[in-house]
């Protein structure tokens, strides 16, 4: 359920915790997701040995290559509502610089996707997006999701202010 055409998703280990704390302080990923002040490794180590289990509420899962298990990136899946159906696509990243732009972002946000409505059982799937974050919209838009708000100026980034898009997908609109 959990395995798309370039990727594989799975809960995250200790041993991933140098890979995360090297993309934390990767510039590439915090432009468009917001930065946090630096941590240092030891304290994400500490991190990584105390992450909480994995719940239908707060999701995050690790991604890896199918072709040779590389750890390359994560998704967050959270705010799970299952009255209305309707959970969040908090973040996704393709930390592993080399990887970007091979088509792994599109798959593992195609799979977590079709895990929310096949596997949960929800009906609609929501998240916000930097609107000048061009990969991020395209791969969105390629898996399905469609402009549902704008959030006017509402995040800067190295000193300049961008628009929030919100993006929604249906069940049934996942391509
Ligand atoms: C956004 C991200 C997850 C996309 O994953 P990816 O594996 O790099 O993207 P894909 O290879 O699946 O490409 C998706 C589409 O975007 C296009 N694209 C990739 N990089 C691009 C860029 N820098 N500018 C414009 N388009 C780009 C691709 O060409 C592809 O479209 P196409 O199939 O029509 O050619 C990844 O780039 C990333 O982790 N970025 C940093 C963190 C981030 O911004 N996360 C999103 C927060 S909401």
């Amino acid at each position: 359920m959990l395995t798309g055409e370039l990727v594989r998703l799975r809960a995250l280990e200790p041993a991933d915790s140098e890979a995360l704390w090297r993309w934390y302080h990767d510039p590439e990923v915090g432009r468009w997701m917001g930065s946090d002040p630096p941590i240092s490794l030891a304290q994400n180590m500490e991190k990584g040995q105390n992450r909480p289990r994995n719940t239908y509420e707060l999701m995050q899962l690790g991604i890896e290559t199918l072709q040779d298990q590389t750890f390359i990136g994560y998704v967050v899946l959270g705010d799970t509502d299952f009255v209305h159906g309707e959970a969040v696509l908090q973040s996704v990243a393709i930390g592993e610089r080399d990887f970007r732009g091979g088509g792994y972002g599109t798959d593992a946000v195609r799979v977590i996707s079709r895990y929310t409505f096949e596997e949960m059982g929800l009906h609609r799937l929501m998240l916000w997006v930097v609107a000048d974050n061009a990969a991020a919209v395209r791969a969105y838009r390629k898996v399905g999701f469609v402009e549902e708000g704008r959030r006017r100026e509402a995040f800067r980034s190295r000193g300049k202010r961008y628009d929030y898009l919100m993006m929604g997908l249906l069940e049934g609109e996942l391509r």
